[in-house]
């Protein structure tokens, strides 16, 4: 029976001394080399993405890539997208525990009661051009909250970490739809504090101070669960930033923007977005064969938008629940013949089939339905990564207090391998060619 390694030992072919170093294990996962003593070797890693490379400890998700399993603080996905509502799945997140009932009832208060902004902060919005994106306007207002909320931005400070953390989910869903009606040129409806987080989102999304409005239960329900499906994944490229950015001690406003800067791009949040795109840009069944050939063309760009997963190598969890809550929600507004959602499940079929998908493992990620069920719900496209970044605030800002309670936390400094020109003398301008 084999047994785990408990070292590894790296040689070289110069016959210099080989390095030690010892082997670390996690509760479930891959075991890491803990190669930090390396340096004192003078010698580094090369590992750009972070393809092999664990860059923290942290005890919040666990993704198995290829059993597609995702597991927040141990429960799985699909238990906490039946039974929790996201403001339960948050206090998991960030307290490492379900909430009982009282715990429960106190935190959504607290979040209830704190999603108001500073009234000054209304101005910032005004000063965007009214065609901005949302997520221009979220990275925005996110990052001024820091010239707002200094009464409590000591990130050593558990208690101002708490703080600054629920203010950051309280206000995230006021500024999210503040930013779409400040597109459209509405005015910002107020947070109803008697509403559930999904509920009030949606009031400030589509109420205006004109028009009774009541949530559709049906579609408050299906956004419920874009937000748990979406609140947090691991050490993925927008929390890494945030990371990143808070190692330095940076405040929680501006590491949390940086975060929703970088699921801006469409390789992350913005794939939502993009694979409606691609699928209006497609229009119809007959298209899709010139898409795949286009995907698989090494010469090409373009990739197949809402397939494959940098962890995942089977089926993204989130990807069935998310179809399931696609059926329910065209169900409820009459829309089972969508032809779009039509286009969606035929695509799915074929790229499922197709060697090129199989061979590299390429399955639909989350962001393959979330586009359609958000689009169902009247939410534009523009929104959709905005609504990414909501949810995932839960996320960054439990990721982003772990780290600063870690006492091995450093702040975040890569070595580089240079490739650039070795010392050179200055040329005075006279004498250059
Ligand atoms: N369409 C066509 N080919 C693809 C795709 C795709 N969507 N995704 C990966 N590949 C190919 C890629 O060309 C490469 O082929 P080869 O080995 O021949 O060079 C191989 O698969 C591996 O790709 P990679 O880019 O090395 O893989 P990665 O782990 O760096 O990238 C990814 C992961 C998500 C960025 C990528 O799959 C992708 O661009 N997908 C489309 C965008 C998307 O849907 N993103 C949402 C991710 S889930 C939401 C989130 O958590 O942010």
């Amino acid at each position: 029976m084999s047994t785990k390694p408990t070292k590894a030992t790296i040689s070289f072919d110069n016959n210099a001394t080989p390095i030690e170093l010892p082997m670390l294990s996690g509760t479930l996962g891959n075991d890491v080399i803990d190669i930090r003593a390396l340096g004192k070797h003078g010698v580094y890693t090369y590992d750009p993405g972070f393809m092999a490379t664990a860059a923290c400890q942290s005890n919040i998700t666990y993704i198995d890539g290829e059993k597609g399993l995702l597991l927040h603080r141990g429960y799985p996905i699909e238990q906490l997208a039946e039974h929790c509502d996201f403001l339960e799945v948050s206090y998991l997140l960030m307290h490492g525990e379900l909430p009982n009932a009282e715990q429960k009832a106190n935190f959504t208060k607290i979040i209830s009661t704190h999603t108001m902004l500073h009234d000054q902060l209304s101005n910032i919005f005004r000063g965007f051009r009214r065609d901005a994106h949302p997520m221009a306007v979220m990275i925005g207002v996110v990052g001024s909250m820091s010239a707002f909320y200094f009464d409590a931005m000591d990130v050593y400070n558990p208690q101002h970490r708490e703080i600054s953390a629920y203010r950051l989910l309280a206000k995230m869903p006021t500024i999210a739809a503040w930013s779409y009606k400040y597109n459209l040129g509405q005015p910002f409806m107020q947070p109803q504090n008697k509403l559930n987080y999904a509920e009030n989102f949606m009031h400030m999304m589509f109420a205006t101070p004109c028009e009774e409005y009541t949530p559709n239960p049906v579609l408050a329900k299906a956004f419920e669960k874009i937000l748990i499906l979406h609140a947090d994944h691991e050490q993925n490229a927008s929390t890494s930033t945030v990371r990143l950015v808070g190692s330095s001690g940076a405040n929680p406003f501006a590491s949390i923007s940086a975060g929703i800067a970088s699921l801006w791009g469409p390789a992350h949040g913005g794939a939502n977005e993009a694979t409606l795109q691609m699928l209006e840009e497609m229009g119809d069944v007959s298209r899709i064969g010139e898409f795949i050939k286009r995907a698989k063309d090494k010469t090409d760009s373009f990739r197949l938008m809402g397939f494959g997963h940098r962890v995942y190598r089977s089926m993204d969890p989130r990807a069935s629940i998310m179809q399931k809550t696609c059926y329910e929600v065209l169900n409820e507004l009459g829309l089972h013949d969508d032809p779009i959602f039509k286009l969606a499940m035929e695509l799915e079929k074929i790229a499922l089939e197709d060697d090129y998908f199989v061979s590299k493992k390429l399955y639909p990620n989350v962001d393959f339905y979330s586009g359609i069920v958000m689009r169902a719900m009247g939410i534009p496209n523009s929104m959709f990564t905005a609504i990414f970044a909501l949810a995932r605030t839960a996320g960054w800002i439990a990721q982003w207090s772990e780290m600063n309670a870690d006492p091995e936390h450093k702040i975040g400094r890569p070595r580089q391998l240079y490739t650039g020109e070795a010392r050179r003398e200055f040329m005075p301008i006279d004498k250059r060619a």
